[in-house]
């Protein structure tokens, strides 16, 4: 893959040159070809989808979901096993509304909180137990999970790669974990799929959430991979249009899987353009993403261990993907105002990970994230611009 040759078919960095964008786990700059997508399926293929029984409205639905299959071939599942939403958040929430548990729900303290706060409301509401599995050394305490993970947990709910360290934690492993103990294991793939290769039965894993918008697609497109036979038994999360196969005013039937779960018109659009952003990836090869994107987080992360005052919080012996740190002599919300300066773009605060902060007693980090489109020359730049960093408040 050719980075310089990829940055040429993204508009923005046309539109603004000088622009180092390193903040792509916040979310992801968009090619021309799903740019152009989405607008032609406004131009030419736009109705509504599953309702209308003209020959437009026929060619939306066959768009839609053919997306859909080409997503669900994307993570190795069925069509029918892939709920389109808004975004991770809402796969949760989903999941944290719709799931019956009988048991305790196990997450751990890196968790963002998009995935704590679905699970902890439930288990107020539910009286439910919630337990966290420790961080060490910036990575998941497996020796913890184990004796965490028992035949009272009902749920592991578990992030892929962190947002905040950077770092991959072995869900596999876990899922043989939870499914020994006969829990049911969810993965936050908001940070992995756009990352790497994802395959939800080789992880073994019952639920995959991620987000259109941090992989090249539209805002207001995500996904929520569901086991079939647990989906099946699960209630509609949204009730209203579409949903149903039939309603009296004293009864009412749910459509099947996946429908069951997309109540109203769904964003056929973003369902499109994540389709036209998962063909790009493929065209890459996420081997190639993944190799990539830690290469120049390795760069990122070495290059600023040498500068002196630089906390980088990532595990020693692992490589990864994204770079949080933090330096001595500056807030995080400094850093990031001087490295705009220079035009580099990188996220400063608590990456919505506020427990996880004030375990390791920090208000927040800055963080660098590369994807496919950045360029080694982006992380020297970046690098230069940390140390004028240092040069003004060191
Ligand atoms: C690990 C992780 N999970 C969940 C989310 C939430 O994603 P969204 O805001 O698209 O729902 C994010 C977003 O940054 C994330 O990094």
């Amino acid at each position: 893959m050719n980075p310089e040759e990829i940055r040429k078919e993204f508009p923005i960095f046309s539109e603004r040159p000088e622009l180092v964008y390193l903040d792509s786990a916040a979310t992801s700059q968009k090619p021309g070809t799903v740019i152009e997508k989405i607008s032609s399926f406004y131009s030419s293929k736009n109705a509504n989808v599953g309702r209308g029984l003209y020959r437009l409205a026929g060619e939306a639905t066959v768009e839609y979901q053919r997306a859909r299959s080409e997503v669900a071939d994307f993570i190795g599942a069925e069509s029918d096993e892939v709920i389109f939403l808004r975004n991770t958040t809402e796969a949760t929430n989903l999941l944290a509304s719709s799931l019956d548990l009988d048991g305790d729900i196990v997450l751990s303290e890196m968790a963002h909180h998009s995935e704590q706060l679905p699970w902890r409301r439930k288990a107020e509401r539910e009286g439910l137990e919630i337990k966290y599995i420790p961080t060490k050394d910036k990575k998941l305490d497996m020796e913890a999970a184990k004796d965490i993970i028992d035949e009272d947990t009902a749920l592991v709910s578990i992030s892929h790669i962190s947002n905040v360290f950077g770092v991959e934690n072995p869900v596999e492993e876990l899922a043989d974990i939870a499914h020994e103990n006969d829990a049911l294991i969810s993965v936050d793939g908001a940070q992995s799929v756009p990352r790497k290769p994802v395959d939800v039965k080789d992880m073994d894993v019952d639920f995959l959430s991620f987000s259109g918008h941090k992989m090249l697609a539209p805002n207001g497109i995500g996904c929520l991979y569901g086991r079939k036979d647990i989906l099946k038994d699960m209630e509609p999360y949204q009730v209203g249009g579409g949903m149903i196969r039939t309603v009296k005013k004293d009864e009412v039937e749910w459509e099947e899987v996946p429908e069951k779960f997309e109540a109203g018109t769904p964003n056929v659009a973003g369902a499109v353009g994540l389709a036209e952003a998962i063909s790009y990836l493929d065209e890459i090869g996420m081997d190639e993403v993944y190799r990539h994107d830690r290469e120049l987080a390795e760069k990122a992360r070495s290059e600023l261990e040498n500068i002196q005052g630089v906390d980088v919080l990532a595990p020693k012996d692992e490589e990864i993907s994204v770079v949080s740190f933090t330096m001595n002599f500056a807030h995080p919300h400094d850093i990031a105002e001087i490295l705009n300066q220079e035009n580099v773009a990188v996220r400063a605060g608590h990456h919505c990970a506020q427990p996880q902060m004030e375990k390791i007693g920090i208000s927040g980090t800055t963080r660098v994230s590369p994807y496919i489109y950045n360029t080694e020359e982006d992380i020297s730049k970046f690098i230069e611009a940390v140390k004028k960093v240092k040069s003004v408040f060191g």
